[in-house]
């Protein structure tokens, strides 16, 4: 499936994603072999630099941390399969020269195909002009080849900004030509949700209202927003991770069963549950700013941060489902910055035990880590080992580095550039998961930037913390029981 003949295109090539993320990315792909054969790489942006200078930058990510000649060798060969080209991004002039440079490469390649894929690591500001640009010059149709364009958020910043910006592109290319990504669903354990929920006859039994008492899924990073201040506070926590990561999460966790592993048919059930979803309420929310601690600075104390922001750092909000399968089972999700530690869970908690033979005993919770050290594992009771009958809390736990150690586990945007390669849409955002996406979070947003009066104060929490103390109580009304350490498991017989 993989075409040859294929350059990809990255524009915003000196900018930070595609240093962090893109050529890495391209890199793993490349050394495992999964890159079409003869590809070429093209970097393009503003930035005037020459070949060595956009090596250096370009290759500053990968990792290879104890000199092993093999990995240096590799490195020599991606340099040597990369070019640079500098312009800008409103100029179709530039996108005429860029368009010549590919040609160049072209005319190399054996057969008449050429495919280009254009991967976009720009700001959302020339995201139009550059689509344009790339439609009008850089568009390839020798031998019948194809194009493609990999964009990623922010697409706008509530539901009619991101119509607008989703129309403006969809002038220049099809749905089908464009690949939205959401690097989460690049994620092994995002993408193991589905195999979990829909190869288990026992979970696929549990996953309803009657079993499940309450859902949460937490994002926890332990640094600041450092430097980053000026884009995150344009946006804020709801929209960084919330409205994107958390929610594609949650929608394969709560879908129905779809009729075949088709891209179209995954997304039409993602759809059809995230419809069944109202706004969110604002007494469903909760909003927090890290405050200075422990020698670590504020939020407010970040340069690039405007005084007296009071952009969310934290945020928690409680999402319903109005089906047969969901209502009234409260679905947490909750993500901040500046906390205790880094991890990404989903963590499903089931209902009270029938009481009567026991009494106080622990819930099952079934918790699948999407990171660090991914696992899954159900917490349930079990005989105490010995000569009485008291049940005891313990665990089943499938944890990957034990269980498979032989396994290399991708990186999110490995996994999908190769789905973009092979034009395979499953794993990508479609336009209208984007649109109720939007419509769910939108009312809140619109509060929170105080265009329906007074702008919500989110609560203090002290850098490196669990997050605002309202947080405990905030979880325990939506019937979240704590397993706390001071709580001593207690001692059940057996009647
Ligand atoms: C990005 C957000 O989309 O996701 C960042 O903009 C966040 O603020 C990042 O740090 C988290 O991604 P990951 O893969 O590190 O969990």
């Amino acid at each position: 499936e993989l075409k040859e003949n294929t350059i990809i295109i990255v524009l915003g090539a000196s900018g930070d994603l595609a240093k962090k993320k893109t050529f890495p990315a391209l890199f793993g792909l490349y050394r495992q072999g999964f890159l079409p054969r003869d590809v070429k790489i093209v970097g393009y942006a503003r930035t005037k630099m020459d070949k060595a200078e956009f090596d250096k930058r370009a290759t500053s990510y990968l990792k290879n941390p104890n000199d092993d000649p093999e990995i240096t060798q590799a490195i020599q060969q991606f340099k040597d399969l990369s070019t640079y080209i500098s312009g800008s991004y409103e100029d179709s002039e530039a996108f005429a020269n860029l368009n010549a440079h590919l040609e160049e490469i072209e005319s190399h390649y054996k057969g008449p195909e050429a495919n280009r894929l254009f991967y976009f690591a720009l700001p959302p500001s020339v995201f139009v002009p550059v689509a344009k640009n790339l439609k009008e010059q850089c568009y390839v149709t020798k031998g019948g080849g194809v194009n493609r364009v990999i964009v990623e958020k922010p697409f706008g910043k509530d539901l009619d900004s991101a119509r607008e910006l989703l129309s403006s592109l969809k002038q220049y290319w099809t749905e089908d030509e464009t690949f939205r990504i959401d690097h989460y669903l690049g994620k092994e354990m995002v993408k193991n949700l589905l195999v979990l929920r829909f190869a288990n006859v026992a979970m696929g039994a549990a996953w309803d209202k009657n079993h499940i008492s309450n859902v949460q899924i937490t994002f926890k990073e332990p640094f600041g927003t450092e430097g980053r201040g000026g884009y995150f506070d344009e946006f804020g926590m709801i929209r960084d991770v919330l409205q994107n990561h958390l929610l594609q999460v949650l929608s394969i966790l709560t879908m129905e069963r779809p009729v075949s592993f088709s891209a179209e048919d995954i997304r039409d059930e993602k759809v059809k549950v995230l419809r069944s979803i109202p706004p969110i309420a604002r007494e469903d929310t909760l909003l927090g700013q890290y405050v200075s601690a422990n020698g670590k600075p504020g939020y407010l104390d970040d340069d690039t941060v405007p005084r007296n922001s009071v952009c969310p750092t934290f945020a928690a909000t409680t999402l319903w489902i109005h089906n047969p399968r969901w209502e009234g089972v409260p679905f947490i999700l909750k993500a901040g910055k500046a906390l205790n530690e880094a991890k990404v869970e989903v963590r499903i908690q089931f209902k009270d035990v029938t009481q009567g033979i026991f009494k106080d005993i622990a819930r099952n919770e079934l918790v699948i880590r999407i990171q660090p050290s991914e696992a899954v594992y159900l917490k349930l009771n079990a005989k105490t080992p010995g000569l009485y009958t008291r049940a005891m809390p313990t665990e089943m736990d499938l944890t990957y580095k034990r269980r498979f150690t032989e396994a290399k586990i991708p990186e999110a945007y490995e996994a999908l550039i190769l789905d973009a390669l092979k034009g395979d849409h499953s794993n990508f955002v479609r336009h209208d998961e984007l649109d109720v996406a939007w419509k769910i979070f939108t009312p809140i947003l619109h509060w929170i930037d105080g265009k329906s009066g007074a702008r919500p104060r989110p609560v203090p929490y002290p850098y490196g913390s669990r997050g605002p103390k309202e947080l405990d109580p905030f979880i325990q009304k939506y019937g979240f029981k704590r397993a706390n350490d001071s709580y001593v498991w207690p001692v059940t017989n057996l009647a």
